[in-house]
This record gives structure tokens, sequence and C-alpha cells, in this order.
């Protein structure tokens, strides 16, 4: 979400649709079900020096240190925006270092990171903080998209940034994702995180105060290739939650047994004032999620608002 866009907009009073209560879906009694990871989303954290946002996330993180996660998911748009035509690598440099900062926090707990549009530098080229491999630095990954077990649970992370149609994998990361699903997906339930939404209803929520159908929705608030992925979530049903951000709302869509789940952002209105003096984006207030996995595949989630 390009935040200098948002501002020229007026708020739109749009409700969060729910389309379905998970973590009510499941038949079994809660003390059946063996939990086997409390994990931590945040998602657009955005840091920055301003707004004394680096503060403000400590005070996060110390909280999500309270909450014991076996480990935390970070989202994308870690740093408040890196990808502008006027960012000089001073500024690059000074943000990345807020952030590092700001995670020394939870260096006990391990971290997985997706890319985030305003992540990439794209104005220093060859510099070491130029575009993806910079970011994959700054962050301590291997590659742009990757996948790990952990506790009978398999975790797919994806770069929705596509070079020309964001929100959206190119061909070898598609490829690479099906043979993925095919191997490691058979026996063990799945969650997949990505920066932008796979599916959401955001793109209706987040419009014009006057937007009226029929709809027209970006790549950006649905990946564009999402018709694609619900082919393949339909033929392997151990595909359960896929976790996003990059909209700054909270919302929660279920199709066709799989939960998609767009969750806030962790800076709320960019650390500002926001809509309602509280760095609110819309009904949004700055937060992170909660996401406790079941060994049955199952899981429930739970946002918390740590400012409020
Ligand atoms: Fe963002």
């Amino acid at each position: 979400m390009n935040r200098r866009d948002l501002i020229k907009k007026a708020g739109l009073a749009a409700g969060t649709m729910v389309l379905s209560n998970i973590a009510a879906a499941s038949a079994k009694t809660p003390e059946k079900k063996k939990r086997v990871l409390k994990i931590v989303h945040i998602t657009d954290v955005h840091i920055r020096p301003e707004y004394n946002a680096v503060a403000r996330f400590k005070k996060c993180l110390e909280i999500v240190k309270k909450d014991k996660p076996d480990m935390i998911l970070n989202g994308g748009d870690s740093i408040y925006a890196a990808d502008y035509n006027d960012i000089k690598k001073e500024r690059v440099v000074e943000l990345w270092r807020c952030w590092n900062d700001s995670v020394e926090l939870v260096k006990d707990i391990p971290m997985y990171s997706v890319l985030g549009n305003h992540d990439m530098w794209w104005q220093g080229k060859g510099d070491e903080l130029y575009g993806k491999p910079g970011v994959l630095k700054m962050l301590g990954l291997q590659n742009n998209y990757y996948s790990f077990d952990k506790n009978g649970w398999h975790f797919i992370m994806l770069d929705s940034n596509h070079p020309t149609s964001p929100g959206m994998l190119d061909d070898e990361q598609w490829n690479w994702f099906v043979q993925d699903v095919q191997k490691n997906s058979q026996d063990k339930p799945t969650l997949i995180m990505s920066h932008y939404p796979l599916l959401s209803c955001t793109g209706i929520t987040d419009n014009k105060p006057d937007f009226i159908g029929p709809f027209k929705v970006s790549g950006s608030y649905n990946h564009l290739d999402i018709m694609k992925f619900i082919e393949v979530f339909n033929k392997n049903k151990n595909i359960k939650v896929c976790l996003s951000g990059h909209i700054h709302l909270l919302d929660k869509v279920w199709y066709n047994d799989v939960s998609y789940l767009c969750n806030g952002a962790t800076s709320g209105f960019w650390w500002e004032p926001g809509d309602d003096g509280k760095s609110a984006y819309k009904q949004t207030v700055p937060g992170y999620s909660i996401l406790n996995l079941y060994a049955d595949g199952s899981f429930d989630n739970q946002y918390i608002k740590y400012e409020q």
C-alpha cells in the first residue's frame, strides 16, 4: 500500500467482512487438540526514525516476547520506504539501522521474513543495498522465496513482488511453488505467507467513498494468479491458512476450506496520527497477530492491539 496515495483520499467507513469463524469451525473440543506451535505474525512494520516509531515498535516486541512464541513471521514492508525515486543511500541505511536496533530485542526467537514492495531500494544499482539482494542481505535471507518444516507443519514463504505485475509469482517461482506443495505438503498442514494478499475483501472496502460496482481489484489487493492458487489448493487439502499484509487493514476470508488472513499492520497508519489520532488506518489500529497451530491442522488467531 502506498501511503502517498492514501493521504490524498478521504477515509471510507467500511466494515471488515468476516466470512467465517475459523476457530469455531473445528468440531473437536479444545482439550483434544494438541497445540504444536505458537506464532506471531508482524507485517508492515515500516520502521522509521520519525513519530517515535522505534520506541513504539520496541514496546510491541517486548509484549511479543512475553507471549513466548516459537517463531515470528515478518510479512514485509519492514522499513518505511526505500522504493521511491528520491531515496538516497543514507536514508536506506538509517531505516535498516532502526530495524536492526529494534529486532535485536527478539534475537532469540527465530524470525522468517518475506519481501514487501517498499523494502527494495532501486536507485543504487551496483550498491550492496540495491534491489532484492540488498533486502535479502539486511534480513539475513538466502532467497526471496523458500519453505521449511516445523513441528509437523509446512511453511511456504512467497515473494509477491513480480517485476512487471505486482501481486503475482513469476514462472520460475510458480513452478517451484507447485513442486514444493507436491513434495512437502502431502502429509503436513501448511501455512503460506506473502506480502500482497492472495485473496482479500479489502479491494472492495479500501476504496473511494463513492465507489460502487462493478468492482475491479488490482493485483496488490488480490494476487493476479489467485485462480491458479485455488486450483492447487483444491487438489491439496493440507493448505490451511494464507497470511498477508500490505493493505494495513484487518480482514479474514474463508474460501473453499482455506483461510486467508490479511493481518493489519504493526505500524497502523505508518506510525502517523492516522484516522483516529492513534495511528489507525480506517478501522485498523497498530497490531500483530498470534496464531496457535494444532497437530490436526486447525488453528486459531487473534489480532493484538498493543497500543490500546
Ligand atoms: Fe505497507
